[in-house]
């Protein structure tokens, strides 16, 4: 059994002041009070061009698709908070999960980024659902590339009045229920490594 799983945490967003972004740090507490190495991953520190084969083609991947696709790699498990952009995930989020899933040698096994690590989802958004919608996509996405996505699922509703002035969520037992998923994460990750 995998004593310390490592674990990347991002939110599928680039927005500066980003809930999803918030609500993933509350998450990474959890896992890493359950024994877990977490690293954070701002998807704004790597800019991607928007996916084009004709562009993969001739260049191959970029400097920072390369760097997002060795983050998926090294690390056992992620977390992972999706904003709901019209009843979806956002374009941000599915350019960089399109771009880590490419291979970029015959001999590379196909979607070495993704296939066997485990993922525990979240999602936060102003409106009355928090997120949910995007979650059953993602949810799809992911486990059709091979990654393992734990049953559980927070969804944090009405998220501009959620958090307090330290990040924090006001009601503590969603702020439970988060940490709890990223504790989660690690157990189940360390139980499958
Ligand atoms: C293009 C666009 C579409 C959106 N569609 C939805 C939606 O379908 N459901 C929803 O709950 N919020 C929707 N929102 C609002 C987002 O949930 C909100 O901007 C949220 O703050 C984004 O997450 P972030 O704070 O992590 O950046 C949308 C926002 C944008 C910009």
């Amino acid at each position: 059994m995998l004593e310390t799983p490592r674990i990347l945490a991002f939110a599928g967003s680039l927005r500066a002041g980003s809930f999803n972004k918030q609500l993933v740090k509350i998450a990474m507490e959890g896992a890493r009070d359950a024994g877990g190495e977490v690293t954070y991953l701002d998807l704004r520190d790597l800019p991607l061009p928007v996916f084009n084969e004709d562009d993969e083609a001739q260049h191959g991947l970029p400097e920072n698709a390369r760097k997002l696709k060795e983050l998926f790699k090294s690390h056992h498990g992620f977390l992972l908070s999706s904003p709901e952009y019209n009843s979806s995930i956002t374009g941000a989020l599915k350019n960089a999960i399109d771009w880590a899933s490419r291979s970029e040698s015959e001999e590379e096994p196909s979607l070495v980024a993704y296939r066997g690590k485990v993922c525990a989802l979240m999602s936060a958004s102003p409106g009355a659902l928090g997120g949910l919608r995007a979650l059953v996509h993602v949810r799809a996405i992911l486990g059709n590339i091979g990654v393992f996505v734990l049953p559980e699922q927070v969804s944090v509703p009405v998220a501009h009045e959620a958090f307090d002035d330290k990040g924090s969520l006001k009601d503590a037992r969603k702020q439970q229920d988060i940490a709890n998923l990223g504790r989660r994460l690690v157990e189940i990750t360390r139980k499958l490594n």
